[in-house]
Order: C-alpha cells, then structure tokens, then sequence
C-alpha cells in the first residue's frame, strides 16, 4: 500500500532482526485495515539500542516491539512501565506519544489467548500446571498462570536455579521441581507447557514420558517451528488437546497493533496461513 505524509510507523528492533516474523504479522493487518502505516524490522545492535529507541520516538514512529537482546534494555529506556513488563525484567512493546515511551510486555497475554482459542474449556483453576524451562518466555508463561488463578505451578528446568529465580520472582504457587523429576511432575496436571527451544527444527525433542499425564490435560507448546512439535504429535496421539505455538506470537501482537494503529486487529486462520508461507 502506498504511504501518505501521514502514515502511522511502527517496527520491531532486534539484533538480529531477519528472522522476526512481526512485519509479515502487522503487514497483514495493516493491509487487511487499508491502515495507511507501516511496521518495519529494525536491526540495530546492543550498544545502539537507547539511542535508537529515542531517535525513533523524535522521528515520530508510534512504538515498536522489542526482541532479542533487547528486552531488558527497553524496561530501563522506558519512562512508565507497566506492571506486565516490570515483573517479568522485559518489556517487549513500546507506544511512544511525543518524546515518552511507555512500555510493556504482552507475551503473557499472548500465551492465555492462545489457549483461550485453542482451547475455550480449559480453566487454569481447576488443576495444576507444569512449565518446562525457566527462561525469558517461562516467566511469561508462569506470571500469566499465576493471574489466571492456578492453584500450583510446578516449574522444572535443567539448570534448577534458573527454576528456583523465576520462583522466587514471582508472587505465586509455584514448586521448583529436579528435571529428571519432570515426568513424575505431571500426575493430576491440568497443563503442560514446554517454553524450551526443545523440538524446535534443529534441536533435540523434549524427552519426556506422558503416562502420568492426565488424558484431559492441555498440552501447549511455545515452540511453533514446527507446528506441530513431537511433544505436541505425541500429546495428541495420547489422547491429550493441544495447542500449538503459533498463536502466542499472534496474540501478543495485538496490543501493540491497536495502541500503535488505533484499530483491535483479529488472530485468524488466514493470518495463521499468511504468517506460516513465508
Ligand atoms: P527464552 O527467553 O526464549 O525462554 P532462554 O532464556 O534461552 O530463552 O531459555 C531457554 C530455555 O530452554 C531454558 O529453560 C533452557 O534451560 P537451561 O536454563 O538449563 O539452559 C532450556 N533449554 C535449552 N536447551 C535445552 C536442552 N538441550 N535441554 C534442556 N533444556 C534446554
């Protein structure tokens, strides 16, 4: 879509930047919307980061959402930071109005809306949940389920102080569990979650036994390349609902998309087929 002198700009900084999937994302609903704005990839390196973020709220962009490495950077460029972005140390989403930046972190809205689609009956407070890995995106994951009123939240991860951090971060029910624990961990699970790069193309499956694994638990995967996952393949094949990851990175897209463009876009089966055949 050709741009007028008033286009609303958007983007995403990261570094690298290549690989991100937001531009194809927001493109389609920008072009979906007739929206005269665009969302551009943004690379720009560590040390450049502040200096950029400011020079793009000067420059009169309306935002942008923040990727690797630098999520952390972006809490202590920010000036207010919502309650999302402080407790989980990332902010992923800035909406800049004149010089401030205000920032926050949507993945944990991305991944309840994600299971709220994929899976409208499942219900945080009816039984525990178990979350494999504790990085960046655990902690999203395990923050949200702590709001949606999990009663507990047992967290195994290879390297336990990483576990036993998120732990002690966050206000909630949650047990740090040994990894090679992390079958036994599934007994009486309503949920299980694996945050790790773990059956991502390249990488080795989550190994993992599910015969403890209730067969009315949700089974969800962050990891979306491939769609399905073997630990999802085998999750189904078992009997268990799952969601794939595909629609947490869709989810979260929205708050930004509506801050930055002023318009509540849809996650869709088109966006999911737009955002796949790249
Ligand atoms: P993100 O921010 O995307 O969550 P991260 O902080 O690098 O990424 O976290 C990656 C997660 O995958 C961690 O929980 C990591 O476990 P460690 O804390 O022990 O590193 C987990 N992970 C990655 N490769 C793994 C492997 N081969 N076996 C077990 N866990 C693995």
């Amino acid at each position: 879509m050709t741009l007028s002198g008033r286009a609303k700009l958007a983007g995403v900084i990261g570094w690298p930047v290549a690989h991100s999937r937001s531009p194809r994302l927001h493109g389609y609903w920008l072009q979906y919307h007739r929206i005269d704005g665009a969302y551009v990839p943004l690379p720009v390196r560590a040390e450049a980061f502040e200096r950029g973020l400011r020079c793009l709220a000067d420059m009169g962009f309306r935002g942008v959402n923040v990727t690797v490495p630098h999520k952390e950077a972006a809490l202590a460029a920010c000036d207010e930071i919502e309650d999302s972005g402080r407790r989980l140390g990332a902010v992923n989403t800035v909406v800049m109005d004149g010089g401030r930046l205000h920032g926050f972190n949507s993945d944990g809205f991305g991944f309840i809306e994600n299971l709220r689609e994929g899976a409208p009956a499942w219900q945080a407070r009816k039984a525990p949940a178990v979350v494999i890995g504790a990085g960046g995106a655990a902690r999203a994951v395990v923050a949200a389920l702590i709001d949606a009123g999990a009663p507990e939240i047992r967290v195994v991860n290879r390297t336990r102080p990483r576990a036993e951090a998120v732990a002690k971060e966050l206000d909630g029910p949650v047990q740090v569990l040994e990894w090679p624990e992390r079958s036994r961990a599934l007994s009486e699970a309503g949920l299980l979650v694996n945050t790790t790069s773990l059956g991502m193309t390249g990488q080795p499956p989550l190994e993992l036994d599910l015969a403890g694994l209730p067969a009315s638990a949700l089974v969800n995967d962050i990891v979306y390349a491939p769609l399905e996952t073997p630990l999802l393949a085998r999750a189904r094949a078992r009997g268990n609902l799952a969601v794939d990851g595909l629609g947490m990175l869709l989810h979260q897209a929205r708050p930004g998309f509506a801050a930055w463009f002023g318009v509540e876009p849809e996650v869709t089966s088109e966006l999911r087929r737009f955002v796949l055949a790249e």
